[in-house]
């Protein structure tokens, strides 16, 4: 049994290897007061006094797993509601628990008013990780207004800790920074209506390492949000001597009333301990992602190798270009080809076509099937690319329904891409996107769709509801785009679905609960993109990375050659974006090479366990290697040569000490134990600008080494 209550109102979170022990003492307030490396005798959390005599300051000193605004505390609060004569507290009069197996709940009751918040909690024993979220409910006839309501709430004793997080922009996604966390607060946000390039809806805190967050050391306290929309984090030291932690729903210009007998329940989280640094972080994390939130269907198998045409073609597609492409796709060992923007009606650029979501009869006077067929024909399956939540003014739909976007009716609407939003929390605009994308989907062999987001929410205001009410809409919106994502992967399960928002807008939890997988990046320089790879990988699985070659690498203006551009993008789920009917034979026949040898790795890249062996961040090369079922696969790059020194001695991890593997090194053929790749290392030389190296290791005597591709990538789809 994963949740044991014990006497004195201790509850006990266990896990295969980590604890999380709450109790609710005489002031009736439950509180964290362990959370770390597994501990059987839980009565020894019986004898502990609370670190502030209980009195009235009390809440202020404690760990609480739901600090509310107001009271004698004044730390940052998780909860903030508003009654309906002005009080501005919550006042715990009753608190009830309730364990089955891996669920506990702990309902807490206000001592005065009809309102109670069940803190819910869910252990995952085996993957290590624990599940916290709430539920707001109104049981009385008054509304009730809240204007925090946080996920949850989490405390580390002491001080010295570091945070990390990202910081970013489009284009630039995922430039991790960590910082001591001394004094005061550390925010980290997004008002954006989405999750946006910058900051990421995760938390993950180490301790006092002197310097920056350590690879494959140090405990780690971590938790990741499963939400697609504003939210906020907050990580803050408190004057109390230990560290607040609040994440959630963002409450900058948040509001949400309950009336009388209804409820809210907030995103869950989702986080984890481990002593492990951040590699076992990532490995615990990207295990648990597959097991428990990604859609049940892809989330074990490998993806696909995909063509994309948005880089060659942009907004000029022709039924004729594509099939040309998709000739020379098939013949690259492309699996899925996907014509991204500009197939929809009036889309010759982009400023009008947004939401008229069927063929435009002028670049396919046939409709879509010349090119499925001749797709299928070349042995792919075929995907589109859509924009659900935006219209152009300049389209069908907006002639006809001017009043479905968000919008001041006293101000011009502001524009972002030459787009508005679209009101997602009408039933009626969902209903009409979800009609016609399933029309699309069921009248056209389609089996991807990529889900983009180009543009930033504002002037939230609509809904059809009062003016009081509209602080509500950025939640609304999220939960909009949840239900027609959902509604459209009931009616075509064999889909696959990714997510992409001009790039990696919209990395989170909560899109990997529907999405098979994401674009992180709009900028495909292969060097930008091995520093934000690296720091994607450290809460999302690689196999949800989607990473191409292509011809302009777009923010920056150097040239790479093709082979560190392939390795670059062969660290992720595989696509390719260059204008094949403007590369040459050669070229394509390189390319060719490459996408075989992915294959051959793809598994162990995909579904195996990353190591970050070094990284540019603070060293001359970066270096990660997969391992998987009797294959490992080493990518090593340099982006320029220091010092006249060319050799790299690398020390592999996650190898069996015992086995032996064989390996190509320099032309060579080597066999050497898992032990002396492990703790001897292996020397690789690298010199000049962008070289790099793909090592792949095959365990001996194993079987199945090297048949990762064509074992795994079963496609079930359609
Ligand atoms: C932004 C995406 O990130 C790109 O990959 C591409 O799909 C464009 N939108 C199309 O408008």
């Amino acid at each position: 049994m994963a949740v044991k209550i014990y006497e004195n109102e201790i509850y006990a979170l266990q896990t295969r290897n980590t604890s999380y022990i709450i109790r609710v003492g005489e002031n009736r307030i439950p509180e964290n007061v362990y959370w770390g490396k597994r501990i059987d005798r839980i009565a020894d959390f019986a004898g502990e006094a609370s670190p502030a005599p209980v009195n009235m300051q009390a809440p202020h000193c404690l760990k609480e797993e739901c600090a509310s605004f107001g009271g004698m505390r004044f730390k940052e609060a998780s909860l903030k509601v508003v009654f309906s004569d002005g009080v501005r507290d919550f006042r715990i009069g009753r608190v009830s628990a309730k364990a089955e197996g891996d669920y506990l709940e702990l309902v807490l009751e206000d001592a005065y008013y009809p309102f109670r918040v069940r803190l819910c909690y869910q252990v995952f024993e085996e993957e290590d990780v624990i599940k916290k979220w709430r539920t707001a409910e109104n049981t009385g006839g008054d509304p009730v207004v809240l204007e925090r309501f946080f996920s949850a709430q989490f405390g580390l004793p002491g001080t010295g800790y570091e945070s990390l997080n990202y910081n970013g922009r489009w284009g630039m996604e995922f430039q991790a920074v960590s910082e001591k966390i001394t004094s005061g607060k550390k925010v980290y946000e997004s008002v954006h209506g989405l999750t946006a390039h910058g900051n990421n809806p995760v938390f993950i805190i180490q301790r006092g390492m002197g310097e920056d967050f350590r690879e494959n050391q140090g405990e780690v306290w971590f938790g990741s949000l499963e939400y697609s929309g504003n939210f906020k984090t907050i990580v803050e030291a408190a004057d109390a001597g230990f560290l607040n932690i609040v994440t959630g729903i963002n409450d900058t210009d948040f509001a949400w009333t309950l009336k009388g007998g209804e409820r809210l329940e907030a995103p869950a989280v989702y986080a984890g301990y481990t002593d492990g640094g951040l590699e076992a972080m990532s490995h615990r994390m990207h295990r648990f992602c597959r097991r428990q939130l990604m859609p049940a269907a892809l989330a074990d198998k490998p993806l696909p190798v995909l063509y994309n045409s948005w880089y060659s073609t942009a907004f000029a597609v022709t039924c004729e270009e594509q099939i040309a492409l998709a000739q020379k796709a098939a013949q690259l060992g492309v699996e899925l080809f996907v014509v991204d923007d500009g197939w929809f009606a009036g889309r010759e650029n982009d400023r009008a076509g947004l939401g008229d979501w069927y063929v435009d009869r002028k670049k396919f006077p046939d409709g879509l099937k010349p090119l499925t067929e001749a797709v299928r024909g070349l042995g792919m399956r075929f995907g589109l690319w859509i924009e659900p939540e935006m219209v152009n003014p300049v389209s069908r739909l907006y002639r006809l329904h001017p009043d479905w976007i968000y919008r001041y009716q006293s101000r011009e609407v502001l524009m972002g891409r030459n787009q508005y939003i679209l009101d997602m929390s009408r039933q009626e605009v969902r209903e009409y996107l979800a009609e016609c994308l399933d029309t699309l989907l069921s009248e056209n062999d389609i089996s991807y769709i990529k889900w983009d987001m180009n543009r930033y929410a504002s002037e939230m205001a609509g809904g059809g509801l009062p003016a009081e009410e509209w602080k509500s809409l950025w939640h609304r919106h999220s939960l909009g785009v949840v239900w027609l994502i959902k509604t459209l992967r009931e009616k075509h399960p064999a889909v696959e679905f990714e997510a992409c928002a001009a790039g990696g807008g919209r990395v989170d939890y909560g899109a990997m609960r529907w999405f098979d997988e994401y674009w992180p990046s709009d900028n495909t320089d292969p060097l930008d993109r091995l520093f934000i790879q690296e720091n994607y990988s450290h809460l999302y699985p690689v196999k949800y990375m989607r990473a191409w070659l292509t011809d302009d690498f777009g923010m920056d203006a150097r040239k790479i050659p093709l082979s560190f551009a392939m390795h670059a993008a062969m660290c992720g789920s595989l696509g390719i974006g260059t204008d094949l009917n403007r590369t040459s034979e050669e070229k394509r026949e390189e390319i060719k090479g490459y996408v075989e040898t992915y294959k051959r790795i793809r598994n162990t890249v995909q579904l195996g366990e990353l190591y970050r062996l070094r990284s540019l961040k603070n060293g001359d090369i970066q270096c990660v290697q997969y391992v998987g079922k009797g294959q490992s696969a080493v990518f090593v790059f340099l982006d320029h040569e220091r010092f006249g020194n060319p050799l790299q001695r690398i020390a592999l991890r996650g190898l069996k000490e015992e086995a032996l593997y064989r390996f190509v090194l320099e032309d060579r053929e080597f066999v050497k134990s898992g032990a002396y790749l492990m703790h001897a290392g292996l020397e690789i030389r690298l010199c000049g600008d962008y070289d790099s190296r793909l090592l792949l290791l095959e365990e001996t005597g194993d079987t199945t080494a090297g048949k990762g591709m064509e074992e795994g990538y079963a496609y079930t789809g359609k």
